[in-house]
């Protein structure tokens, strides 16, 4: 009889635990706003915040900055919290923040920052090129939101059909590929202009100078190479003068040395 009551005791303290258990996570959920994605200028400062929602206790909540949890002081943790990002740079782009429930991490929701940035363009650049070798002029465009990249050559639209161009974007660099470098249609000032919604036109100059082809058969080798041999030859006759001299000299212009070295000989 007392035996029974116990096992029934413990099974009904069982159920409670675990309809405790439910209860803590059923329906609970958090919220962060923004929802999704903050959008703000590089530099500036973002307030994320977040709140549990569904839940008649208090919860401790945290926060993740991509996968590394975020430090947060005491009093913003209960039930709501507010993320400060202070001095947004470059590298916040894209990044994921998330708020979670402390004892379980899958009662999430996540905003993706998106920092709005210029292209870094800016000044001048000079570029040489050899006539006829394929060579390009870039310019750096990586920028929130995209840019749009058109070229100019001396303040004129350049002709992509007509001038031997190629166009190449990515989300980080422009180039304009020149197929066939010629003074007179390739020398000269080109404009990249990088068109953004949010920051208005930007531009680079570059001045492209276009020099004769050197030659592809290796002259400059060939020329010390030359030299050398000369100098060579050179220095070994110069070596030597006074010996050739001597016997130009006795067999050409003085037939009396030339007996006198005979008869020494003999
Ligand atoms: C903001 O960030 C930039 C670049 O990282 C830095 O030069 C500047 O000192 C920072 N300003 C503040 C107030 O933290
Ligand atoms: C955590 O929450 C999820 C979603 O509400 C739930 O499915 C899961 O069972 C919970 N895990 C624990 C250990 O409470
Ligand atoms: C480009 O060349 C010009 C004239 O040759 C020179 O004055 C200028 O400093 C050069 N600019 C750069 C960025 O090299
Ligand atoms: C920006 O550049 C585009 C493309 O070259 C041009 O059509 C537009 O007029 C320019 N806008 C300004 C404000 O200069």
């Amino acid at each position: 009889m007392v035996a029974t009551t116990a096992a029934q005791m413990k099974r009904v303290s069982c159920l409670i635990l675990l309809s405790c258990l439910c209860h803590l996570t059923a329906g609970v959920t958090v919220q962060v706003s923004p929802q999704e994605e903050a959008v703000a200028h590089l530099g500036s400062t973002v307030t994320l915040s977040c709140e549990v929602q569904n839940s008649d206790s208090e919860e401790e909540l945290q926060w993740s900055r991509n996968s590394g949890l975020v430090d947060l002081q005491e009093g913003n943790r209960l039930s709501q919290s507010h993320l400060c990002v202070q001095n947004l740079t470059r590298d916040d782009h894209q990044v994921k923040f998330t708020c979670q429930l402390k004892r379980n991490v899958s009662v999430s929701s996540s905003v993706k920052m998106s920092v709005l940035y210029p292209p870094i363009l800016s000044g001048e650049e000079n570029v040489t090129m050899e006539e006829t070798r394929e060579s390009e002029i870039s310019c750096p465009v990586q920028a929130n939101p995209q840019v749009t990249v058109s070229w100019l050559r001396n303040g004129v639209a350049v002709d992509l059909l007509k001038e031997g161009y190629t166009l190449y974007q990515d989300s980080s660099v422009a180039k304009l590929i020149i197929t066939k470098p010629d003074r007179e249609q390739h020398q000269g000032t080109f404009t990249c202009i990088a068109e953004s919604s949010v920051f208005g036109n930007m531009t680079k100059l570059i001045h492209v100078k276009v020099v004769d082809k050197t030659m592809a058969f290796p002259l400059g080798p060939l020329i010390a190479g030359c030299v050398v041999i000369l100098c060579t030859v050179l220095l070994a006759v110069l070596s030597k003068w006074s010996q050739i001299a001597k016997v130009f000299y006795s067999l050409f212009i003085d037939p009396q040395i030339n007996l006198r070295l005979y008869s020494l000989v003999v």
